[in-house]
């Protein structure tokens, strides 16, 4: 049966309830970014009033801060903690070896950094995000304004040395004008279709001066709980 939205938001909201078993009290919680993130948000915002939980809660964007205030829950500034327990968060893609493509929201930045400093990631996807390959998904690059078309000319000719001739650069916009991320950079959306090598295409990407980060997220889930529409879900720990 094709995949439609309605399917994909059950199997969202399936692998949202699954990680709020993984919450309990005295917890520093990161919140991540796009609509799972903001189904678990909702349900978040439940389990505190209903189990009158003691956490904090950090946001990895202006909008799931706003939703989180509005829902009332504990929110504070990722610099005002000295850990991060848990980081739940969506994404574009994942592959086999829980690798991940994020930034379809614009967060990838914040995201990146919020995992980084958790002791723990849980992402929650539909299965419709599970991938043999990261790529079909245009890969986000975070990229300063200053010189940012030079940046662009510098990472084509990075793709073209590591051997990728099939591919499109181009600018996220927004409302006919540049999409500006929270931290007031450019987005450059990056078909390729697949994306042979992940973790060097990350490394050689980074190396371009001018980029702030790219949306693969390596070695960085702990798990994934991936949500079908049928109610059921399936959750694989990483390896390592
Ligand atoms: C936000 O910047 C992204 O990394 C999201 O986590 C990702 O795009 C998944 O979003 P959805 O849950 O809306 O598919």
């Amino acid at each position: 049966m094709p995949e439609n939205n309605s399917n994909k938001d059950i199997g969202k909201k399936i692998a949202a309830e699954e990680a709020l078993n993984f919450v309990h009290s005295e917890m520093v919680i990161g919140l991540g970014t796009g609509s799972t993130a903001k189904i678990f948000v909702d349900l978040l915002s439940q389990k505190y009033f209903k189990e009158n939980l003691n956490i904090k809660v950090l946001a990895t964007s202006s909008s799931t801060e706003f939703q989180s205030k509005s829902l009332g829950l504990p929110i504070t500034s990722i610099d005002t903690v000295n850990y991060v327990d848990l980081t739940i968060d969506g994404a574009d893609e994942v592959d086999s070896d829980l690798n991940l493509l994020k930034g379809g929201g614009g967060a990838l930045l914040q995201e990146k950094i919020m995992a980084s400093y958790s002791k723990k990631m849980i992402v929650i996807v539909d299965n419709s995000k599970v991938v043999t390959n990261l790529g079909k998904f245009p890969l986000p690059i975070e990229i300063v304004k200053f010189g940012s078309k030079c940046t662009q000319k510098q990472i084509e000719n990075t793709l073209l040395e590591l051997g990728y001739s099939d591919f499109s650069i181009n600018f996220r916009k927004e409302n006919g004008d540049y999409f500006v991320t929270d931290e007031k950079h450019f987005i450059l959306d990056l078909s390729l279709k697949k994306i042979t090598d992940p973790y060097i295409l990350d490394k050689k990407i980074k190396k371009v001066v001018g980029v702030v980060e790219t949306g693969l997220f390596i070695n960085m889930a702990s798990s994934v709980i991936i949500g079908n529409n049928d109610g059921s879900f399936k959750l694989i720990e990483h390896k390592g």
